[in-house]
């Protein structure tokens, strides 16, 4: 047998362990104790960055964009994943694998190319925080982490947990929206969902990048206690609950500094007040320097290639060798790394491309997802559920013949079956804009199938009012697109869709608007509308969840994690700050609403919203009783009872607000815990809510303590901000003090 030159090297290596190089080598526990599993991942990470050397340490702190880089011309490294986000090249005389990163939170994400990768999309993160189900978030994270292993990716770039101070920044449908507590609880478990699978996940953006208008130059101001109590605290409970392996910073500047040099944020707050032990990556040309982003916290340049520079190639060695960055800090830097992969079992569980995906299984999370998400907004005269017998039915506008809405920007995942509706503007960034091939108007049709459904594409209001007159019940289809990058414009609806509404309504007094958005919008025509439903951006099998919700085969059960305002007269910034037309103007974007923000800003102001936040109807009715709390073990529990009073199943979401009557917080309240039950008709069930203690007091920024001030709080039991169903009851808190992570001083 002749042996060609390859199978001679490995069958003499094999032979001969000496002509083995150190990278062909298998795991020798002796020669690398580091890939010993049964080592703690501080101590295999300690190991392994003992055993570098200076150039394979700086190899970890620096990232490639994964995909080619129009504006410079690079071409990622070899090894990258075509079309992905990132990619850090592996050690393998260590043993150490690539780090193979994707976008994002909805599923794993391509960058622009006419062949993207297809694959499962959750609903926005809206829908998942609409759902106040956090096995639900941990199910939808495990999906998609699953997904992203199978397609060969290994980080996450998921875990966006920004606070909604303005329902037009265009990445709220990446988020949860605007409460602390909902989103930082919500997000951590989809993150925890997504490292189940051997995956690190990110938490980001970090932080007080609230708006995307200036987004790399912006400046933010806030009153630090403030922020600790808002934007801070979301993130911190995010990453208490997920022990996320990684946080991204932002592009926005924080008190002056940019976010990723930024000694407050990274190495004040983050690693020291938090304890995080994962490393802080860049976004994609959020970094702006060597020395003073390494010194200062940041352990990773991501996507060089966005950068000015290379700041943590060959001028971090230079920095090192000069003795302006430590010998020490660049081993902090690769360890935080090297442990993360060891903490999350990167290297002990290598990915490969192209794993065979159960689309029909995943597409059924996302369903479920959708289906607890989508928000029933008004429902007057019962017009929803629509009975099956109903003979015509007019579905009008928002392409739902063919599919439903998705965001846009570097989260963008593109469905099975490709884009829907092909070739609408923007085509390019942060476009293009997809539709997923879920129809409405199929799945509406296949739940009424006698029915005679016919669809108008909105274009034209007086057509489509003739068009709803002769039905028996009109569906309106409204959409807002949005994107990564754009804030919206205002409020209203875009292309001339409230006249659509208007005209509609008009013809037909059985109107149901279904809103596909970004985030919250206005409703000028709601008086005239009887049933509104809001399915957000509801993912990969969102036509067949808005179709079973509006039939009744699905009870509504989301709840707005959100305000929706009347206008934007009623926010904090009624215009938004800055100049989308010019991106490199610096400004500065003052918070002075503190930690006021959405609920907690309307009833400070004594406003009144078109619907509050933790709104959302059901067709079945809900009561309460027994409400009673109890402080155990230090911790204040909240009980009562549910009952079902109508006559179908549904799922409530009772929720605990919380006032201070002695005590002055930024608003008079705060949501404090909340449950999400299942009731059969006249079934009830007993609930205990614990109540996260940090949420009971307010953040001393020079003691770095929650202080709970004694006296009575009033516990409020409702099922929306604005009080619905409310009862209450007054508890007796003594004084206490927890230290900056929410724990009881001794
Ligand atoms: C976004 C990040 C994203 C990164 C990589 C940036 O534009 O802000 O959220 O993870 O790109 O695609």
């Amino acid at each position: 047998m002749r042996l060609n030159q390859l199978t001679l090297v490995a069958a003499l290596a094999a032979a001969f362990p000496l002509f083995a190089t150190a990278a062909d080598a298998p795991a020798a526990p002796a020669q690398k104790p580091w890939l010993d599993r049964s080592l703690s991942a501080d101590k295999r990470a300690e190991l392994a960055v003992k055993a570098m050397t200076r150039e394979e340490k700086l190899r970890w702190v620096f990232g490639y964009f994964g995909t080619s880089f129009a504006p410079k011309g690079t071409t990622p490294p070899k090894g990258a994943i075509p079309f992905s986000a990132g990619f850090v090249p592996g050690n393998p005389r260590l043993g150490l694998p690539d780090l193979l990163e994707t976008d994002a939170g909805l599923g794993v994400a391509t960058q622009a190319t006419p062949t993207p990768r297809e694959r499962t999309a959750l609903p926005s993160g809206l829908a998942t925080a609409s759902t106040w189900d956090t096995q639900m978030a941990y199910a939808g994270g495990a999906m998609i982490g699953s997904e992203a292993r199978l397609s060969g990716f290994n980080v996450m770039l998921a875990g966006g947990v920004n606070l909604m101070r303005d329902p037009r920044n265009g990445r709220n449908f990446e988020y949860a929206g605007e409460d602390p507590l909902l989103a930082g609880t919500m997000v951590g478990h989809a993150v925890k969902g997504i490292e189940s699978n051997h995956v690190i996940s990110t938490v980001k953006h970090y932080a007080l990048n609230d708006q995307e208008t200036g987004r790399n130059e912006h400046d933010v101001r806030i009153d630090k206690a403030a922020a600790r109590m808002s934007d801070l605290l979301a993130m911190q409970l995010a990453l208490e609950q997920s022990d996320a392996g990684s946080v991204m910073c932002s592009y926005n500047r924080v008190f002056g500094t940019y976010a990723c040099e930024n000694d407050y944020l990274l190495n004040e707050v983050l690693k020291k007040d938090w304890g995080f032990k994962g490393y802080v990556m860049s976004d994609w040309g959020a970094t702006h320097s060597t020395v003073q982003a390494a010194n200062n916290g940041l352990d990773r340049q991501s996507g060089q290639e966005f950068d000015k520079s290379p700041y943590f190639g060959g001028a971090l060695d230079e920095a090192v060798k000069n003795g302006y960055v430590s010998e020490a800090r660049l081993d902090d830097m690769a360890t935080r790394i090297v442990r993360a992969m060891f903490a999350k079992g990167v290297v002990d569980n290598p990915v490969a491309q192209d794993g065979k995906i159960d689309f029909a299984k995943d597409g059924a999370v996302s369903r479920a997802t959708a289906e607890e998400g989508i928000v029933l907004l008004k429902n007057d005269n019962k017009v929803l559920p629509l009975s099956k017998d109903v003979k015509t039915i007019a579905v009008i506008g928002g392409h739902a013949d063919v599919g439903v809405l998705s965001g846009g920007g570097s989260s963008q995942v593109y469905p099975v079956g490709g884009n829907a509706v092909p070739g609408l503007e923007p085509k390019v960034w942060p476009g293009p804009v997809v539709y997923y091939p879920s129809s409405p108007l199929r799945h509406i049709q296949a739940l009424a199938p006698n029915a005679k459904v016919v669809y108008d594409d909105g274009t034209d209001p007086a057509r489509a009012a003739r068009v709803a007159a002769q039905a028996d019940v009109a569906l309106v289809f409204a959409t807002q697109w949005i994107g990564e990058a754009n804030d919206a414009t205002s409020l209203a609806l875009p292309d001339n869709q409230d006249t659509l509404i208007d005209n509609v309504a008009g013809a037909n007094p059985r109107t149901v608007v279904v809103l596909e958005t970004g985030g919250p919008v206005a409703m000028p025509w709601v008086a005239k509308i009887p049933a509104v439903l809001e399915a957000w951006y509801p993912g990969t099998s969102g036509g067949e969840a808005i179709a079973r919700v509006l039939f009744g085969a699905v009870n509504p059960s989301g709840h707005l994690p959100a305000t929706f305002p009347v206008s934007e007269q009623q926010l904090p910034r009624p215009t938004l700050d800055g100049d989308p037309k010019q991106p490199e103007q610096r400004f500065t974007v003052d918070y002075k609403e503190g930690a006021a923000i959405g609920y907690k800003w309307f009833d400070q102001k004594g406003l009144t919203p078109l619907f509050p936040f933790g709104h959302g109807l059901s067709y079945t009715t809900f009561s309460y009783s027994g409400l009673a709390s109890q402080v155990k073990d230090g911790r204040l529990h909240v009980r009562f009872k549910v009952t079902n009073t109508g006559n179908v199943a549904g799922k409530d979401v009772p929720q605990v607000y919380v006032s201070p009557l002695a005590a002055k917080w930024e608003a008079p309240k705060r949501l404090a815990g909340w449950d999400k039950v299942a009731l059969q008709p006249g079934e009830s069930k007993e609930v205990d809510v614990v109540v996260e203690p940090r949420i009971l007091g307010l953040f001393d920024e020079k003691s770095k303590t929650w202080r709970i001030a004694k006296g009575k709080y009033k516990l409020v039991l409702a099922e929306d901000a604005a009080g619905k169903n409310a009862t209450s009851v007054t508890v007796d808190l003594p004084a206490s003090t927890l230290d900056v992570r929410g724990r009881q001083r001794k």
